[in-house]
């Protein structure tokens, strides 16, 4: 079965005066152990179609379905709790909190004890290649590539099947973002994850296992 299946998937934004369909019509199924390369020109839907497989929103027409259960059948909170990691385009970092305590803050939602999600979070920080001096800097103390990259150990801390990242290498240099492609790629085909990536790296796009083209709201395989 699917990880994640896309069937028919529309979405509109609508305000009070205007309407915009972003997705046309998206079809299609994320298996475990791969890594996927979403690529298309801004504006193309890549973020909107990251947020439903993320339950952070339901689709306005057709079906996100995870391991076959449509995400409108199911707690959206525990769903992104429990089965889905986002690294978001913007990172999202808790702005009062220090990076190590960003890295800490999922473990301990999930009940995993301070001094041992400490620990966990020194480690994935470091897998980042971030040193321990950032440990307790707040974001802003920390330029775009190393709060990037302290997203991504957020992530990487919340141990879920299914991994979500929206341009993860957009602030990184060409060596950091290998480093990070070689993360995502290890957790797909040594952990069976399945990785789905939003990249305007045409080069690292074709490292991934599959590739998916976004072209206004429609999916060109
Ligand atoms: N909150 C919103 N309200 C209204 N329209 C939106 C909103 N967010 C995105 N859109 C529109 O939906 C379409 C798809 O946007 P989306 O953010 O998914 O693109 P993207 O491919 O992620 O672009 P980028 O590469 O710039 O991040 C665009 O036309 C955009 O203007
Ligand atoms: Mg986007």
């Amino acid at each position: 079965m699917s990880v994640i299946e896309l069937r028919d998937v529309k979405y509109v934004y609508q305000s009070q005066y205007q309407r915009l369909e972003a997705l046309h019509g998206i079809t299609y199924s994320f298996e475990e152990g791969c890594v996927y390369a979403i690529l298309g020109s801004s504006g193309s839907g890549k973020t909107t179609l990251l947020s439903l497989m993320a339950g952070l929103d339901l689709p306005t027409e057709g079906t996100v379905l995870c391991e076959g259960v449509s995400t409108a059948d199911i707690d959206l909170e525990k769903y992104r709790r429990e089965s889905v990691s986002v690294i978001y385009q913007d990172f999202r970092l808790f702005p009062m909190l220090t990076a190590a305590e960003n890295v800490m803050y999922p473990m301990e939602l999930k009940g995993m004890k301070p001094a041992l999600a400490k620990k966990r979070a020194a480690e994935l920080i470091k897998k980042v290649g971030l040193p321990d001096s950032v440990l307790n800097r707040f974001p802003a103390m920390l330029s775009g590539g190393e709060q990037q990259r302290v997203a991504i150990a957020r992530a990487l801390g919340m141990k879920t099947r299914i991994l979500l990242a929206d341009e993860p290498t957009g602030n990184l240099d060409s060596k950091n973002s290998e480093m990070l492609f070689g993360i995502l790629k290890d957790l797909a085909h040594k952990d069976g994850y399945c990785v789905v990536m939003i990249t305007h790296d045409e080069e690292l796009g074709k490292s991934a296992d599959k590739i998916l083209r976004l072209h206004d709201g429609e999916l060109i395989l």
